[in-house]
């Protein structure tokens, strides 16, 4: 460890005795101490006492303004008034009926306005969501395999933990023409993986090769329009379009994972950003405000496939009041048009200072962002795949981290395929924190990404 991210690491530790003794506490009974592999990270994770709008407090009391915003869930921010107004309501009348209830078709119809969809059902993560859609595809085209995206993350059932993080040498993932599908971990079974074909991002020949070598027994292609499970990977012009095409020429379902993109990009989502109609859309993060929620939707003719008894989608917790009373508060109120043009206000500022300051410093790297999503991408160019993505330098990614949070910033979630949030309560002054202290961290990453690059050239 060199020794400019070890004076981090140590400011870290300092200011944050309480979350490592909770940690200890935690590893006791909870694997890796989290109840989210996601959450763990080395030396330990911020524990985190309270949170209101665009901050949270840690157990010692720091504070921090929050572009984590539990994994891009809170495009909201927290505890945002008029949703806190709706549950707190709700939770005197009634918080689980397991019967129907007249906010279903309310939000139903707030769904089905801004999306391309004419029917959808409700759950409570992404997971259900796009579980539910690939079952969904699969049963409209009698036809068992999907397509998805080597690194591209759609929750943790099944079909959908293939191929998320390959990494030879462990993995042997074969060519980026022909990438193998690899399971994310023990315990998916080889008939899963089975009918998992793993195709490039932003490589249109790697889809229709799978298309072409499985005649008729493709149901769906799966994408997060933006893979943003890799920083923040763009889709390259003609992409979509052409996925559309290939789905349309070979009778599959276009997927859009859209659990981060839905309501973060803008008011319609990726349909209406970059104008390519899928035929199922995933929903889940910040459509709930806060709360746990979740929708998947699609044209009338598939979910009559449930309608029909053909197709089985159930769950306790479905359209639970609460969830719902803050889902209606969210689309009514956090995401309207007018708040998108506040928040795109802010990424335009943050994403325009980001850039002037690694100009300025030299970093080696490069500052991309989608509505109110961006990241810091430590590599030489733009990423166009999961493959490109690779080589990132850990070290210097940590550094950048705990720098930020040791001066009250959490820039994003840990992990550095994840990216910043800025949320509906975020302010200009906000934004200018953010970018005093990512100022302040930018020369030392500068220089030891310089000394990095250096000692590898040299070698
Ligand atoms: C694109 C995408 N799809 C699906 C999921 C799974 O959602 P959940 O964690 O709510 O199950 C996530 C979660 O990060 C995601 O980013």
């Amino acid at each position: 460890m060199y020794p400019a991210l070890q004076k981090e690491l140590d400011t870290f530790e300092r200011r944050t005795p309480k979350s490592a003794e909770a940690h200890k506490k935690n590893l006791k009974r909870l694997p890796l101490g989290v109840a989210s592999n996601y959450r763990a990270y080395d030396p330990y994770p911020i524990f985190v006492q309270d949170a209101k709008g665009s901050h949270f407090r840690d157990l010692d009391g720091n504070e921090y303004l929050d572009h984590n915003l539990c994994f891009g869930a809170l495009m909201a921010g927290h505890c945002h008034p008029a949703v806190m107004k709706a549950v707190e309501k709700r939770l005197s009348t009634g918080t689980m009926l397991g019967m129907p209830h007249n906010m279903e078709w309310e939000l139903a119809e707030e769904v089905c306005s801004r999306f391309p969809v004419e029917m959808c059902r409700f759950g409570n993560s992404g997971t259900e969501a796009t579980m539910h859609s690939i079952r969904l595809a699969r049963a409209a085209t009698g036809r068992d395999k999907i397509i998805k995206f080597e690194g591209g993350y759609h929750g943790l059932h099944d079909a959908a933990l293939v191929s998320v993080k390959p990494h030879p040498p462990k993995d042997d993932f074969g060519d980026i023409k022909n990438p193998k599908a690899v399971p994310g971990g023990l315990g998916v079974p080889k008939a899963s993986i089975a009918n998992v074909l793993i195709a490039t991002f932003n490589d249109l020949e790697t889809v229709e090769r799978r298309f072409k070598e499985n005649p008729n027994e493709i149901a769906a292609i799966i994408l997060e329009p933006i893979m943003m499970n890799v920083g923040l990977c763009m889709p390259q012009k003609g992409f979509l379009e052409g996925l559309r095409q290939l789905c349309d020429k070979y009778g599959a379902l276009l997927i859009f994972d859209e659990v981060k993109t839905g309501a973060k990009l803008c008011w319609g989502g990726a349909s209406e950003y970059f104008g390519v109609i899928p035929d199922m859309i995933c929903l889940a993060k910040s459509i709930g405000g806060g709360l746990p929620l979740a929708a998947f939707g699609t044209h009338k003719r598939v979910m009559d496939l449930i309608s029909d008894h053909k197709v089985f989608h159930g769950g306790t917790y479905n359209t639970n009041p609460v969830s719902m009373a803050a889902g209606l508060a969210t689309f009514r109120e956090v995401l309207t048009r007018e708040n998108y043009a506040h928040v795109d206000k802010l990424s335009a500022k943050l994403t325009e200072g980001y850039k002037k300051t690694v100009a300025k410093t030299g970093i080696q790297g490069y500052i991309v962002s989608a509505g109110v999503n961006g990241a810091l991408m430590l590599y030489p160019q733009e990423i166009r795949n999961y493959r490109d993505w690779l080589p990132i330098d850990v070290d210097l990614w940590r550094h950048y981290w705990f720098g930020m949070v040791n001066r009250g910033v959490m820039c994003q979630p840990y992990w550095w395929d994840e990216q910043w949030t800025i949320s509906v309560q975020h302010t200009e002054a906000d934004i200018d924190k953010h970018l005093a202290a990512f100022a302040d961290i930018a020369g030392s990453l500068a220089a030891a990404q310089q000394e990095r690059l250096g000692a590898v050239a040299a070698h």
